[in-house]
């Protein structure tokens, strides 16, 4: 089971935490990853700077955009759980 934790502190949020937590639902949904990644909210990290700060279990990351926590996302998180590619539904291979 892994842990994603996105800072939802005002810092964060002003910088597109909402929309990096739906961007990672979306991903979890679709690769039918929800059982196995938990996705979580926090209050600040106390690291508000230049992007929005989020985890991977106690592993910190400073994204600068959406596109940038998506691409740490589906690299760190999607890929080592098995996941196809990036946009294909886990089950749908044919033999
Ligand atoms: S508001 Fe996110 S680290 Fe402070």
């Amino acid at each position: 089971m892994v842990t994603v934790t996105v800072c939802v502190g005002s810092s964060c949020h002003l910088k597109g935490a909402r929309v990096v937590i739906e961007r990672f639902n979306e991903l979890l949904e679709k690769q039918g990853l929800q059982d196995e990644v938990v996705l979580k909210g926090s209050f600040c990290m106390e690291r508000c700077g230049e992007g929005v700060n989020w985890q991977i279990d106690q592993e910190p990351f400073t994204s600068a955009s959406e596109e940038e926590a998506v691409r740490v996302f589906r690299e760190k998180v999607l890929a080592p759980l098995g996941a196809k590619s990036a946009d294909e539904p886990r089950g749908t291979d044919r033999p």
